[in-house]
């Protein structure tokens, strides 16, 4: 997968070249292709924000730099594809829709993602229009720019295409996998400050041990995140014998 970042701050995205990220790029898996908006301004200064019509406070990202960033991303992808086809660009936005690992999972199957980071007051609607084609947003709060929520989703996706993760770091067995939280774990030693792990861990019961986590896990999510726990009642039903099945 090659994800193109389009930002002010393209040396932010350096911190992603270690640990399994790293991994995924030396191995060719994932290409994060970072481009400075400011290559593209078109006045001596190489500004690329002003004044917003109608007043207010703050500058903004103007359309051109913007759109001709955009452009020469996707000339060049679809040059070297030597194909025209649909590119999904992304902009990062407390306005867009809220990120989710559904919406990771679907984005994940894309061979060529842009993303568009803004700053400022934002972006000249305008350009907006003509290239972007998802809002995403990481969370109800602003922050300064959208670097930071870029990572978040280029790490969220990442962890979704093949071979980013080896077996023992499987996507599918951890928090959200089936709309729950992840159970409580364990390492050694088997008693610190006291604390003794739970008896059933160390039984070699296979069965009642994916069961016990299973309990766990149910119990958390209603405790910590009720919302969760709500939609899991409401998309699954217990069977004959007690266990929960997709109802959905
Ligand atoms: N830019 C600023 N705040 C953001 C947020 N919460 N999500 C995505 N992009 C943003």
């Amino acid at each position: 997968m090659n994800i193109h970042v389009m930002t002010l701050f393209p040396e932010m995205f350096d911190s992603l070249k270690s640990s399994i990220l790293g991994r995924a790029i030396k191995n060719n898996i994932i290409s994060i292709n970072a481009v400075n908006i400011r290559d593209y301004a078109f006045n001596k200064h190489n500004k690329v924000d002003d004044y917003t019509y109608g007043g207010g406070a703050g500058m903004l990202m103007q359309a051109e730099p913007v759109f001709q960033c955009h452009k020469a991303i996707i000339d060049c992808i679809n040059t070297d594809l030597d194909q025209n086809i649909k590119i999904r660009t992304v902009y990062l936005t407390p306005q867009g829709t809220v990120l989710n690992q559904e919406l990771a999972m679907e984005l994940a199957k894309e061979e060529e993602l842009v993303l568009l980071c803004g700053h400022y007051e934002g972006i000249d609607e305008r350009v907006l229009e003509e290239t972007v084609t998802d809002y995403i947003s990481i969370g109800d709060y602003v922050l300064t720019g959208g670097e930071l929520p870029a990572m978040v989703l280029i790490d969220t996706i990442s962890r979704f295409v093949e071979g980013v993760l080896n077996n023992d770091e499987s996507a599918m067995t951890e928090s959200f996998s089936e709309g729950l939280l992840e159970y409580p774990q364990y390492s050694r030693p088997e008693i610190w400050h006291e604390k003794k792990v739970p008896e059933i861990l160390m039984s070699g019961h296979h069965e009642n041990v994916e069961k016990w986590r299973f309990e766990q896990s149910l119990m958390r999510t209603k405790e910590r995140r009720p919302d969760l726990y709500e939609k899991f009642e409401n998309t699954h039903k217990k069977d004959k014998k007690g266990r929960w099945i997709r109802n959905i």
